[in-house]
């Protein structure tokens, strides 16, 4: 406490100039819209993701529905506005038909992905059913490995149609008289993956492919938006895809997966999703934002607005054997350090507002999640905190924002590290501005001056959340612990300075002062 109040007083008496950091906001000058959407989530037929993880028939934490009522209420508060399902990989396999109607006569096939056996008892209606509980817009992915274009055409007519048709009534026949209005569909998953039972691993024959899909399911409802495989990094797959099907790509799809093979490391490893970030900017302006001559025979419009980046799937996967899964090392325990790297990866993605469509933090529950559970307790990991919180807070413009900051106290690859890495977004016309500054050295408290330009701005509240290391963990196996310390901040009228303390991530909301 004494060295707290000593080092305050420190604060309020040093010049400005003399602090070791700066932070400036320009909030009138936008860099660009952040999609809400940014903060999706992503389901798949994996290890215990679905089955023992938000759903569980017959527990007695599940509601009526099969659905666990804890880690729906944990859900909740993650708020994703997006959720994607059935795959990932599982996609390839995956027919539709198998998860739908009497759940005495679904048939349960083994998963040929990931091991064990699937029963469908979790399908179509159940995912709309469970995206409607948590406020979430839905987001299929369509099997291009064992299916037809003709079998998934089909799903749409029986998620969306709305005539007197074969599939549309199949749905009415199964209790939905409203048309499940899914917009999102994606063709296939990660397509390109050699390893994978997929059989469309060239570009052109995916496109090929992937064209006869995108007509067949536009002609079923020309509103709906189409994500195509693509990949991250840098690779001419996405230029061959996007040169043939850029007129009806409302996205294109890429995966990120970080490990954590140090602290600086895996921030470096953000840094670089940043600057790849960056490429897809270049890349993607080639594109025509509205394209030309699309002939009227196709007989569904083409694509409106540029292609955007669909980040279907990104998250920390760092490897592990064991657990319920299968040795696939899904089942991951997050430190404080990952949850230092998440909030930092957000901040990257606000760097970049315009380019990206959406994002689906992969995966939701148990694998690689932010939720854990066991058939007793469910638990919030660290990673679920900056989610949560940036999913509430930050607002859908993005503003610039700079930071001069000290190094990281270990370099990782590449060019030196800040330890601060920060965004600033805006919401309602400027009336809200959120600043997240992250501070990432395992040890220094940085005092910064902060300055908020374009305007008179008072500081209405904020969140600082800290761990007692970077290796602090919760786990499911100790349900009533959290490592995870959360200080609300009080309003003050002026503010041009502040501590960030050590590992530490800090949301300041700012409105317009009266
Ligand atoms: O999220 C787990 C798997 O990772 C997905 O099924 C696949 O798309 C990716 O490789």
């Amino acid at each position: 406490m004494k060295a707290t109040l000593t080092f305050f007083t420190a604060l309020l008496l040093a010049p400005l100039a003399a602090l070791p950091a700066t932070i400036t906001v320009q909030a009138d000058q936008r860099l660009g819209r952040i999609e809400p959407m940014l903060y999706g989530q992503f389901i798949e037929h994996l290890g215990c993701c679905i089955n023992g993880g938000i759903f569980e028939p017959g527990s007695p934490l599940a509601d009526t529905n099969g659905f666990r009522r804890d880690v729906l209420a944990k859900v909740r508060e993650l708020n994703p506005p997006l959720l994607r399902w059935p795959g990932g990989t599982y996609t390839k396999i995956y027919h539709w038909q198998d998860g739908v109607g009497a759940k005495s006569e679904r048939k349960c096939r083994p998963n040929l992905i990931w091991g064990g056996e699937e029963d469908h008892l979790f399908g179509t209606d159940e995912f709309i059913r469970y995206c409607r509980a948590i406020g979430a817009e839905p987001y299929l992915s369509v099997n291009m490995g064992t299916g037809t274009a003709e079998e998934a055409a089909n799903w749409v007519e029986y998620c969306n149609g709305t005539g007197n048709t074969h599939y549309a009534n199949l749905r009415r026949n199964h209790g939905f008289t409203a048309p499940h209005a899914v917009k999102f569909w994606g063709l296939g998953n990660e397509e390109e993956a050699e390893p994978d039972c997929g059989r469309l691993q060239d570009p052109n024959e995916y496109s090929r492919v992937a064209w006869q899909y995108a007509k067949l399911m536009k002609l079923q409802d020309p509103s709906i938006r189409l994500i195509v495989a693509g990949v991250g990094g840098s690779t001419n797959w996405n230029a061959t895809v996007l040169n043939s099907l850029h007129p009806v790509a409302d996205y294109i799809s890429a995966h990120w997966y970080l490990r954590a093979n140090s602290h600086a490391g895996l921030l470096g490893s953000v840094a670089a999703f940043d600057r790849q970030l960056g490429a897809f900017e270049s890349f993607l302006g080639t594109y025509p934002p509205q394209p030309k001559n699309f002939s009227h025979w196709y007989r569904f419009p083409p694509r409106q607005g540029p292609v955007r980046l669909a980040i279907d799937e990104w998250g920390l996967w760092n490897g592990g054997q064991g657990g319920r899964t299968n040795g696939w090392g899904v089942e991951q325990t997050y430190t404080w350090q990952d949850a230092l790297a998440t909030a930092s990866w957000l901040n990257a993605m606000h760097r970049h507002p315009n380019l990206i469509g959406f994002a689906t933090w992969a995966q939701m529950v148990n694998v690689i999640a932010p939720i854990q559970t066991d058939r007793q307790n469910s638990v919030r990991q660290t990673v679920f905190h900056p989610l949560a919180l940036y999913a509430k807070h930050c607002g859908d413009w993005s503003v610039v924002a700079r930071c001069e900051s000290p190094a990281l106290e270990a370099a990782g690859p590449g060019q030196p590290l800040p330890a601060l890495d920060i965004s600033a977004t805006a919401r309602d016309q400027g009336a809200q501005v959120t600043l997240a500054v992250v501070n990432r050295h395992s040890t220094l408290n940085i005092p910064a001056r902060l300055q908020i330009d374009g305007g008179s701005y008072t500081l209405t509240g904020g969140y600082e959340l800290t761990a007692p290391s970077l290796q602090a963990s919760n786990s499911v196996s100790r349900p009533t612990e959290e490592c995870v310390l959360t200080r609300q901040l009080p309003a003050a009228v002026g503010i041009d300075a502040r501590e960030f303390p050590p590992r530490s991530i800090t949301l300041l909301m700012f409105a317009p002062k009266r």
